[in-house]
């Protein structure tokens, strides 16, 4: 090969030895993933430009390096007005070059990068690859041409359901939907040579072929299913209307109108919210400067009731080797069939070739087995002598530079660390239930933690594809914390004139993904009941309480696991109101002498808000959040906040300054003593406020 003029982010080489004749291989080489920017934009244009006026030019493949083809258009360049030279005219370059154009592509070809691909004349992907059009999760529709060349290889109804749920399709499956024309078992760079021979010099602009399939039904079907799930997304309406369009507008126009509506919501309030997500997620996942995680492939579990079952399948889903010890074996066996239907459920879903391969992961032992992990979790009960004396245990077990974590979702884990002989690889891992399906994992910094641990820790989430957040030790650590003075603030309404399904229904409105008293009762109302009478010598006595869910606890009312909670689920499994829940919550104001009133949803609204933002201020002010963006992370993925308004902090942080301060002021003069405003507040809004 020879290696022609490079500029800075784009290689061309070409290759005079082949049929048809002398070839470029352009490669797009802008570490780490080679996203689209300005840069590389500039470089494609020139490039493309040159080999415009190569007579002897046979045909070009277009690759990138870095594992990846292209993730997409630089995501950094979205706050800041778009500057030329833009994608489409780099597609449209490629697509008017005389000879064909084939894509070559490993790794993430997403978004602008798939949008690029789509500009070529032909697409192959190696089978690891992964391709898909996911703006709409940003907020955004594609605006190179995505929602007009898809539709015209796959179809209306099918393109409207990729675009909508921004799906990332692995390359066996794109190629049966024609996202891609072959997957490529060897090089792929190779394997484009060769269909650049079978293509004999022809082009095949995917722009200038019919829309493949234009069923009304087929898209009437997809367009109710694709809102049914938008939940407010305001991009996936303008999807639809502009894969719709493909079928009836001219290209240019239809082109010149997608690209509109993508810019429009770039600078739209949900696209910034979302892009502030996806970069505190990545700025989340950095290990500490210069730290290098320990190599994990062997993992234990010790405990297999829910949670440990839920870790053991996360694991096994991204193919650890997994033990699971449990010592009472009826637990262990009702575990293993379990784990054995939720592997059926994987094959089924395709998520892995069969059940058994799952299953093969997984060993039971005890935990003299331990001795060869890498990791050990325990998920035992939340007892700390318990969990103390079976982490003693496992230090003398396992190998001297083994991490031992600990899944409480509340516990002293210094305390625990302390236990063992080697506190600096002890942590917590804080998972979600269920944890093979919640995304959020808070990664619990002990006191003495190395920072290879901690390394370990925040590399083994990104591998289990979880949303790994840092906290410090404290009561409820960032998630429980914040959530315990909502779920105070949302007894405080029932007690002043409240019934819960207006605080549910209020809270629902506003975008939550459910309603806090149907969290309660599908969490299990005895949980907090624990955690209240186990604070209670701790507690002031004239801090405001509320009793109302001491009684349904004293009579039986769990919950969803009993039937009955703040809702009864006999009748339905939603939950009706209970005239019973009512009575309780009546007396009890009457008992206190509080007189009910009226409380509209938006009083309730801003109440809870306040407390969950005021909260999140005294989380960072004690050092337990290192930063908002993480706690934002932690509501969003792990406490159904909406994700479209970024999380609590970035929601606060745009709404007008004196409507939070006035809002979080009423909460704390209704809260009663002890309750005021957090002193950091104004900085924590300011510092969200970027
Ligand atoms: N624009 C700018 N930066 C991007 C980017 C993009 N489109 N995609 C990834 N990056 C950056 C990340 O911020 C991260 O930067 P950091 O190291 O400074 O934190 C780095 O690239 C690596 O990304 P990460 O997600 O940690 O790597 P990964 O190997 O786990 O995953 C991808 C790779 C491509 C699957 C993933 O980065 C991704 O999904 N990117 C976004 C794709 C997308 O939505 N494209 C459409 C844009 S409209």
């Amino acid at each position: 090969m020879n290696t022609d003029e490079s500029c800075k982010t784009v290689r061309v080489e070409t290759r005079s030895d082949l049929a048809p004749g002398r070839i470029a291989v352009v490669t797009i080489d802008n570490p780490p993933v080679n996203a689209g920017s300005l840069q590389v934009r500039r470089d494609l244009l020139e490039v493309f430009a040159r080999l415009r006026d190569d007579d002897g030019l046979a045909g070009v493949v277009l690759t990138g390096a870095n594992g990846n083809f292209v993730a997409g258009s630089d995501i950094r360049e979205f706050d800041a007005p778009p500057q030329a030279p833009h994608l489409p005219e780099v597609i449209a370059a490629i697509e008017s070059l005389p000879v064909p154009v084939v894509a070559a592509i490993d790794g993430a070809a997403l978004g602008g990068g798939y949008e690029l691909a789509l500009g070529c004349d032909a697409r192959l992907a190696t089978p690891r690859s992964i391709i898909g059009l996911p703006e709409v999760t940003l907020g955004l529709i594609p605006g190179a041409g995505g929602t007009q060349r898809l539709p015209r290889l796959v179809g209306i109804a099918r393109a409207i359901s990729l675009i909508t749920s921004g799906r990332r399709v692995k390359a066996q499956e794109a190629c049966l939907l024609g996202m891609i024309d072959a997957v490529a078992e060897g090089d792929v760079v190779d394997s484009a040579l060769e269909h650049l021979k079978t293509m004999t010099g022809r082009k095949r602009v995917v722009r200038e072929l019919a829309v493949a399939s234009n069923d009304p039904e087929e898209i009437e079907a997809a367009e109710r299913e694709a809102l049914a799930r938008a939940k407010g997304a305001a991009a996936v309406p303008e999807a639809i209307a502009a894969v719709k369009a493909s079928a009836v507008l001219p290209a240019e126009k239809a082109l010149y109108r997608e690209r509109e509506t993508s810019l429009r919501l770039r600078v739209g309030p949900q696209a910034k919210a979302l892009r502030h997500l996806f970069f505190s997620e990545r700025q989340a996942a950095r290990p500490p400067e210069g730290a290098e995680p320990l190599r994990v492939s062997k993992v234990g579990v010790v405990g297999a009731g829910r949670m440990g079952q839920g870790i053991a399948l996360a694991f096994m889903l991204r193919g650890f080797d997994v033990r699971l010890s449990e010592s009472d074996p009826a637990v262990l066996e009702s575990a293993l069939a379990a784990l054995r239907g939720e592997a059926e459920k994987a094959a089924s879903r395709g998520r892995v070739h069969s059940a058994d391969e799952l299953m093969a992961r997984l060993s039971p032992g005890g935990l003299e087995e331990m001795s060869d992990r890498d990791l050990v979790i325990e998920a035992i009960t939340e007892d700390m002598a318990a969990k103390k004396a079976l982490l003693a245990r496992l230090d003398g077990i396992v190998r001297a530079e083994a991490v031992l974590a600990s899944n409480t979702s509340y516990l002293d884990l210094d305390e625990m660390a302390a236990a063992t002989s080697r506190p600096e690889r002890v942590g917590g891992l804080h998972f979600f239930n269920p944890a093979h399906i919640m995304r959020l994992v808070e990664i619990v910094r002990t006191e003495n933690i190395a920072p290879a641990t901690l390394a370990t820790l925040i590399s083994i989430c990104k591998r289990l594809g979880k949303v790994g957040v840092v906290a410090r030790v404290g009561e409820g650590f960032i998630g429980n914390r914040i959530f315990s003075a909502y779920r105070r603030q949302c007894e405080f309404l029932l007690e002043e004139g409240c019934l819960p399904q207006d605080v549910d229904r209020a809270m629902v409105d506003f975008g939550m993904a459910m309603g806090p008293f149907a969290v309660f009762d599908l969490a299990g109302l005895d949980i907090a009941w624990a955690t209240r009478k186990r604070l209670a010598p701790k507690r002031d006595p004239r801090m405001r309480y509320v009793e109302i869910p001491d009684i349904l606890c004293n009579i039986g009312r769990f919950g969803r696991k009993t039937g009955k909670g703040w809702y009864d689920y006999s009748a339905s499994s939603r939950g009706a109101p209970d005239p019973d829940v009512q009575a309780v919550i009546e007396a009890e104001s009457e008992r206190k002498g509080i007189e009910r009133r009226a409380i509209g949803d938006d009083e309730i609204r801003n109440r809870l808000l306040a407390a969950i933002v005021n909260e999140a201020a005294l989380v960072l002010a004690e050092g337990i959040a290192e930063r908002a963006g993480d706690i934002d992370l932690v509501l969003v993925h792990g406490y159904g906040f909406p994700a479209l308004a970024g999380g609590p902090l970035h929601w606060a942080a745009r709404m007008p300054r004196d409507r939070i301060l006035a809002s979080v002021d009423a909460m704390a003069a209704e809260s009663g003593f002890g309750a005021e405003r957090a002193f950091n507040l104004l900085e924590v809004l300011d510092q969200a406020a970027g």
